[in-house]
């Protein structure tokens, strides 16, 4: 049995999807029950849900043989992980946005602070950097800060929040990272899976 750390949200619906381009009912079917239990298992495999950043803490201490999770999690934050395949889905990227008409950003919120401290310390520009749990295009709207570094997909939330993107930060992508240990341990059951998902031939 292997187990596979799944994070819920936009990621797991694109997983999903995946899974169904490639007619792997008995994987997407399992995913696809709508129920409050945060795991399920089909023959061998057994997946958990879990929040994004929870997913490299489950696989770095082998509670989970396998992640599927954001590139953004992985740059927010250091684990310690075996690095197995970029996925074909999660593409969107970190930007600096803010109201129009900024010259000069002094205060910048963000859920990313060690993205967004490292993307002005490039810059080497002074920002003072407030960190909060989501929902941060309220920042900018409610006078908490002057810009924000988020992530963007399609674009809609700055839009309808009268914000526009100042600057291309960062590409991110679902990425499928690995236990160090058991990715060997686990060799023939973990090659099974992956080489059924199509990440490896
Ligand atoms: C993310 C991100 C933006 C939004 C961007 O938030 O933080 O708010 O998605 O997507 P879009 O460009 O397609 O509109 P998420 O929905 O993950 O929730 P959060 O605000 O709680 O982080």
């Amino acid at each position: 049995m292997i187990t596979v750390a799944l994070s819920k949200g936009r990621l797991f619906d694109d997983f999903i999807k995946y899974l169904e381009e490639k007619n792997l009912d008995k994987y997407s079917g399992v995913l696809k029950e709508k129920s409050r239990t945060l795991y399920t298992t089909s023959g061998n495999v057994r997946f958990i849900f879990a929040k994004g950043p929870d997913v490299p803490v489950y696989v770095e201490r082998s509670v989970a043989d396998i992640g599927i999770v954001g590139s953004d999690t992985l740059e927010e934050d250091a684990f310690s992980y075996l690095n197995v395949s970029e996925l074909p889905f999660g593409q969107c990227h970190f930007a600096l946005a803010g109201p129009p008409n900024i010259e000069r950003f002094e205060t910048i919120a963000s859920k990313y602070i060690n993205i967004a401290r490292k993307f002005f310390n490039d810059e080497q520009q002074a920002v003072s950097l407030i960190h909060l749990n989501g929902s941060v295009e309220l920042a900018p709207i409610l006078g908490l800060a002057d810009g924000i570094v988020d992530i963007v997909q399609t674009g809609s939330t700055l839009r309808d929040n009268g914000l526009i993107e100042y600057q291309k930060i960062l590409d991110v992508q679902a990425r499928l990272i690995a236990n160090k240990q058991t990715f060997y341990t686990k060799e023939d059951d973990i090659y099974e899976f992956l080489s059924e998902i199509g990440v490896i031939e």
